[in-house]
């Protein structure tokens, strides 16, 4: 089972996160297959609104902390794949729908800020630990956050790391609708069917007008990137990578 399923359903591509035993934990080989997912809606008129979908209990546990603990040994930055998707969704044009079924945590929620529809299960989280780890916020989601929910909530949520639950993420902007766990999928894809439907040149235009051009979100994008470069050097992340991973052994 590939860790990322992508199927087209006539016009929506559905785009599933599968790693249920690291919580869908995101490696460098998913957001490869996200990035090209998502990036392929450009040449491809046919698909009209993309869906992304977790498993359930965990849409997204943020990247692996394991491939964060190496690009901390190595001297690396975010990565490759991890720009390029991050990019691919700053520029895409289609429509994102997102089912969020359980936790979505790190790049879980901050793909979310450029998600035109999401639904969340009662039991979703919404955490954004980037500062206990040392760490920054990434996916321009220190400018699309104060932007959605006001500085003192982004700070909250960005800084601070307070999680919000489905009914605090809906209060803040983040989610059209709490369901039943056993609904989430279905209603995103409800969602995204409908839009599919709506003249597409229509949608495209209105999307635009209503985000921007993507060079700002690109370009804090990048800002973002060269300061988790540096921070994941820092003996605070390289702390903070060691105790999750000793958090068993205790
Ligand atoms: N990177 C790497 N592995 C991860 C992971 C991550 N972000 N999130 C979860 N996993 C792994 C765990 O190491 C564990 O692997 P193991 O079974 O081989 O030990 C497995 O997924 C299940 O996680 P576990 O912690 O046992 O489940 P839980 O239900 O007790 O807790 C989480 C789930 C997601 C709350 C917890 O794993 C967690 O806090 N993960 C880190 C989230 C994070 O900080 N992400 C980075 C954001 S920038």
């Amino acid at each position: 089972m590939p860790l990322v399923e992508v199927s087209d359903e006539g016009p929506v591509r559905r785009v599933r996160m599968n790693r249920p035993d690291k919580k869908n934990a995101l490696n460098a080989a998913m957001y490869e297959a996200l990035a090209a997912a998502v990036a392929g809606t450009k040449t491809e008129p046919a698909i009209r609104c993309l869906l992304i979908e977790g498993v359930e209990g965990a849409f997204c546990a943020g990247n692996d902390i394991e491939e964060f603990r190496q690009a901390a040994e190595s001297g690396e930055g975010l990565g490759t794949s991890v720009i390029r998707f991050l990019h691919a969704l700053a520029s895409c044009e289609r429509p994102l729908v997102a089912a969020v079924n359980g936790l979505a945590i790190g790049i879980g929620t901050t793909m979310l800020l450029h998600c035109d529809h999401v639904i969340a299960s009662r039991e979703a989280r919404f955490v954004t630990p980037f500062v206990g780890l040392g760490l920054v916020p990434e996916a321009a989601s220190s400018l699309l956050a104060p932007r959605l929910m006001g500085h003192r909530r982004a700070f909250s949520l960005l800084v601070m790391g307070e999680p919000l639950d489905a009914a605090a993420a809906m209060a803040a902007g983040i989610v059209n609708a709490v369901v039943e766990s056993a609904e989430v999928d279905q209603r995103a894809h409800d969602a995204a069917q409908r839009i599919a439907k709506l003249p597409p040149e229509a949608v495209l235009a209105s999307r635009r007008l209503m985000r921007g051009s993507p060079e700002e979100t690109i370009a804090r994008i990048d800002e973002e990137a060269d300061f988790f470069r540096e921070r994941l050097q820092s003996p605070e992340a390289k702390a903070a990578f060691a105790a999750f991973f000793a958090r068993k052994k205790g």
